[in-house]
């Protein structure tokens, strides 16, 4: 099938009770490792291309990786989504160039604001039959090359969210209820520590999400920072010559409980780098005298897509949803 809006998708989402994955692609082994996954999985998946992917790899570049997974993954539905589109063009530019989603990101403005930049994208990328996210509130954390600091970020205001979504039109609606950007998603002095030693951090706004939900039933609502940053792969770096103390991400069982509701889309992407990251470090460190990159970039890509697989059945429930 053609690449896919995400429309469908959200609808049998939302009433399914399950998430689609929001993975971001910048090379062609991520867009295997994560579309080979989907396709053994039954799973439907969004590929996402952020302004810093199409100043890495090229637009082009990436929509042809992308037609090239359709046309080898014939039985899912797939879509190709801007993330953070940071302004009107570069999401025109997309919307003209073959993405079927746009996310625009103005929640760094103020809301007026926001509201205005927003139903512009929505005006136009309706008129092409594309799909707009639209964001209110701040993640912590690093997006592209903008840092926000913990104490900077803020929660969706929910007595906010109803006049956002009816006068811009926006199609899905990403909030801050405590997720954050990166791989250090929460400082030490935020968290616990467990047992182990490994910091434990504060628990998502579930509240927040319900009351946000109450307002606004049957939209889709959307996660972003969702990395888990799992501490085999944490573990694999350090063990190999790099250097992260202290990689926090969301529990697994969280993100599962917001799959659950009225959460149809969740972000990952710092989980691909420390799967390819950890892979290659190792790989390195084994043969030390190998400098193919086809030798380290498959384990790479296997990684990748064992660790999407574990996403789409343990913590999206979106497996053999196609
Ligand atoms: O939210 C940001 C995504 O992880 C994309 O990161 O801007 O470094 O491509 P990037
Ligand atoms: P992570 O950094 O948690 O993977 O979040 C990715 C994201 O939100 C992309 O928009
Ligand atoms: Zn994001």
């Amino acid at each position: 099938m053609p690449l896919v809006t995400t429309t469908e998708m959200f609808k049998k989402a939302y009433d399914g009770g399950y998430a689609i994955g929001a993975f971001n692609v910048n090379n062609m082994e991520i867009v295997q490792g994560i579309t080979e996954a989907c396709a053994e999985e039954h799973a439907p998946v969004i590929l996402q291309v952020s302004k810093g992917a199409r100043a890495y790899a090229n637009h082009t570049y990436l929509v042809k990786l992308v037609e090239a997974a359709v046309i080898e993954c014939p039985d899912i539905p797939i879509a190709l989504h801007l993330d953070h589109g940071p302004d009107f063009e570069t999401c025109k530019s997309c919307i003209d160039g073959g993405f079927t989603s746009v996310m625009i990101d103005a929640s760094s403005k103020p809301f007026a604001e926001n509201i205005e930049i927003t139903r512009k994208v929505v005006e136009y990328a309706h008129d092409h039959g594309v799909v707009v996210e639209a964001e209110l509130g701040t993640l912590a954390g690093i997006e592209d090359d903008v840092k926000v600091a913990s104490h900077a970020a803020s929660y969706t205001r929910p007595e906010e969210v109803e006049e956002f979504v009816a006068k811009t039109g926006c199609d899905s609606l990403a909030i801050a209820i405590g997720t954050s950007h990166g791989a250090y998603k929460f400082t030490a002095a935020q968290c616990t520590r467990n047992e182990k030693g490994i910091l434990v951090p504060p628990p998502l706004r579930f509240d927040v999400l319900e009351e946000i939900t109450k307002r606004l039933p049957g939209f889709p609502i959307v996660l972003h920072g969702s990395s888990s940053v799992p501490q085999n792969y944490v573990a694999m770096i350090n063990a190999n010559g790099g250097k992260m103390p202290d990689a926090v991400g969301i529990p697994e069982e969280q993100l599962r409980q917001a799959a659950r509701s009225a959460v149809c889309k969740i972000n990952i992407d710092s989980d691909l780098r420390l799967a390819m990251t950890g892979t290659i470090r190792a790989y390195f460190n084994e043969h030390p005298d190998h400098f193919d990159p086809r030798q380290y970039l498959k384990p790479a890509r296997a990684n990748i897509k064992e660790l999407v697989r574990h996403k789409l059945i343990d913590v999206l429930g979106c497996a053999g949803k196609a």
